[in-house]
């Protein structure tokens, strides 16, 4: 069968794309490192590394919206989470872990200060992300891809929907529901979150016998087992998920001004669909809103597989300008670089002992051989 024209073009410019960032990098080589902890020069081999992945796939795994898949993918999909959860940890830097899914919790509560309102928010969760459906399969036979989680659509359907009755939440073939209520003090509301209707443990669904060991807070060395909380805040929900949001985030040409609007500020001074997403799922004391562990709700994945999508829809407006555009602060909020400077393509992101340690530009584009995914 003779290739599409549009996936010729498409191979042509990746492949084009791939020249440009072998030159941006080189040039970033050359150039002394501000930062301590950047490393400062890049090898040959490095530098094939990081072209290669932007060189084009050929066939790039599809990911779906979670209400596309059928009954029967969607058990495919949280009976291999769970069967994450029955494999032993093999994280040495996560002492709390128990089992494989508590590993990837873990290593984002390990890393949440340094991953959060930094220039590289986007490609670390993408990058993260990549490693959990790739455990998924590996590890645990998953024949699908990773599910993503569009909630403009579920909230252009409330106020006439509750939250507990969007596909995602269903019993049968969701991830289970909200928790049911829990009284807390006014000191406990540090968030500002007033319509929160839940707070226990969630009590239908796939993950009802789930132990969680990670958590909660930043202590990622001590087991506590615990169940998955979750405590609906539909306002929050409603009010920071919309298309409103979105349209605000991709009219920024910049990637710095992009992903400084798309985190937003915490709190709601501003409308924010990352924040939107975990506290309305997690409200205050839910598995979601916990900003350490919040991947402990196995939603976490699906909601930040939105986020990636639109990151890509961003740079799919102007691909090879945009997928070579990084920006953004290496340290948290330090947007005006007083305690280090801005993150670049040859910046490395980790994950412990789920990936080897890589630069963002080999996450940057999503059709890469290393990547090799699109959106639906
Ligand atoms: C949870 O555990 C109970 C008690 O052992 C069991 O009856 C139920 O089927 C389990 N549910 C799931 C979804 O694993
Ligand atoms: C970091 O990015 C900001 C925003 O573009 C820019 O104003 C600043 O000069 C950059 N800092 C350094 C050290 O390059």
């Amino acid at each position: 069968m003779a290739p599409s024209r549009n996936g010729v073009q498409g191979r042509f410019l990746a492949l084009l794309a791939s020249l440009f960032l072998l030159a941006a990098v080189t040039t970033a080589a050359a150039i002394p490192a501000p930062a301590a902890d950047q490393s400062p020069a890049l090898d040959t081999r490095s530098l094939f590394n990081i072209a290669l992945p932007i060189l084009p796939c050929f066939k790039p795994t599809v990911r779906k919206e979670w209400s596309k898949l059928t009954s029967k993918e969607k058990k495919a999909y949280t009976a291999a989470v769970m069967c994450l959860a029955n494999k032993p940890s093999i994280a040495k830097s996560i002492p709390a872990a128990v089992h494989r899914y508590d590993d990837f919790t873990g290593v984002h509560n390990m890393q949440t200060p340094d991953i959060h309102f930094v220039g590289h928010f986007l490609p670390w969760h993408r990058y993260y992300l990549w490693a959990y459906e790739k455990a998924l399969k590996e590890e645990c036979g998953y024949k699908g891809t990773q599910p993503y989680w569009d909630w403009t659509k579920d909230a252009e359907t409330m106020p006439g929907k509750s939250m507990s009755q969007f596909d995602i939440f269903s019993g049968v073939d969701g991830f289970g529901g909200n928790g049911p209520w829990v009284e807390t003090t006014p000191e406990q509301n540090w968030m500002g979150i007033n319509d929160r209707t839940g707070g226990g443990c969630v009590t239908d669904g796939p993950f009802v016998n789930m132990t969680l060991n990670v958590g909660p807070g930043a202590d990622y060395s001590t087991r506590n087992p615990h169940c998955l909380i979750r405590d609906f805040a539909p306002e929050k929900f409603k009010d920071n998920v919309g298309q409103d949001t979105i349209n605000e985030v991709i009219q920024h040409k910049k990637y710095e001004d992009f992903a400084w609007r798309l985190e937003g500020l915490p709190g709601w001074s501003m409308k924010n669909f990352h924040g939107g997403g975990h506290f309305g799922v997690g409200g205050l004391l839910g598995s979601m809103g916990d900003s350490n562990n919040s991947p402990n709700d196995p939603v976490f994945y699906l909601h930040h597989a939105n986020i990636d999508r639109i990151w890509t829809q961003w740079q799919e407006k102007n691909l090879i300008p945009r997928i070579l555009d990084m920006g953004g602060p290496i340290k948290a909020f330090d947007y005006s670089n007083q305690r280090a400077g801005n993150v670049t393509l040859a910046f490395k992101i980790g994950l412990n002992e789920l990936a080897p340690e890589i630069p963002i530009a080999a996450v940057m584009y999503t059709r890469g051989p290393m990547l090799c995914y699109k959106y639906e």
